[in-house]
């Protein structure tokens, strides 16, 4: 089954001026144009998205947004419409990742929300799950994936998971240093499509693309991403230096050759 990697550079909240996402953006498109085999993705904050749109068009990077709403339209203060996104150029969304979760309570019944709407116009989704540190020793990661495919997948046609990234980030690797094993991973990977075939089919389940995410870094990038079932990463603090975010490009690029 021929996946295309995907990298995304989830920079959270960094680099959020326009002469840090300048200064970036400009270093790193000349290193990575040759890169063919692998969708490139930088998430940058809401306030330069339209700038780094500017930047990266007509280049091979996409630009992704961070969050979403999941109303098109009204009065929302202080949030940030799908259609908006669409309007400056944003190719895809990361939802539900584990610091929305966790710090701002966003719950599963929300994001299948988001994860709706972002389908109905167009914006790729990018959906994140994952375990906690006292769930992984407790025995339960399975459990709480299984919980949070169901839920954040609750109602999804083939077509909508198909459209559908998701990005396994188990939240004790994430900004911890602590990689999980390229087996750890992998078998959760394994399981999601697992979980996959069983709500859809196995042909489906084969063609979805599963990042991984938690503390990838040059030295374990080309092991994670030879795995069979590790289709590119979701990174963060090592995306906000141009050298390792090209060195982790280059490794998933090395992986489908
Ligand atoms: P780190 O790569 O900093 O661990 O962050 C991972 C992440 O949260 C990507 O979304």
């Amino acid at each position: 089954m021929l996946r295309k990697p995907i990298i995304g550079g989830n920079w959270k909240m960094n680099r959020g001026t326009p002469e840090k996402c300048k200064e970036m953006l400009e270093s790193l498109i000349p290193l990575v144009e040759g890169i063919n085999d692998v969708d490139l993705i930088i998430a940058p904050p809401f306030t330069v998205l339209i700038y780094a749109y500017k930047i990266l068009k007509g280049t091979n990077i996409m630009l992704g947004a961070q969050n979403m709403y999941f109303e098109e339209k009204g009065a929302y203060t202080g949030e940030i419409s799908p259609i908006f996104l669409k309007g400056i150029g944003v190719e895809y969304v990361i939802l539900g990742h584990s610091e929305r979760r966790d710090i701002f309570k966003e719950t599963d019944a929300l994001i299948n929300k988001k994860l709706k709407t972002a389908l109905n116009i167009n914006l790729k989704p990018i959906v994140c799950i994952g375990e906690h540190l006292e769930e992984r020793e407790l025995g339960k990661t399975k459990d709480i994936i299984e919980f949070q495919i169901n839920e954040t997948f609750k109602d999804l046609t083939k077509e909508d998971i198909l459209k559908t990234v998701i990005a396994y980030e188990p939240i004790w690797a994430i900004g911890t240093g602590k990689t999980a094993t390229p087996e750890q991973a992998e078998e959760i990977h394994i399981f999601i499509r697992e979980l996959l075939t069983e709500k859809f089919d196995k042909g489906t389940a084969d063609s979805i693309r599963i990042q991984y995410g938690g503390s990838i870094k040059p030295n374990n990038a080309e092991d994670l991403f030879n795995k069979e079932n590790i289709d590119g990463g979701l990174v963060g603090g090592a995306s906000l230096q141009v050298d390792s975010l090209v060195q982790i490009i280059t490794a998933a690029d090395n992986s489908v050759k």
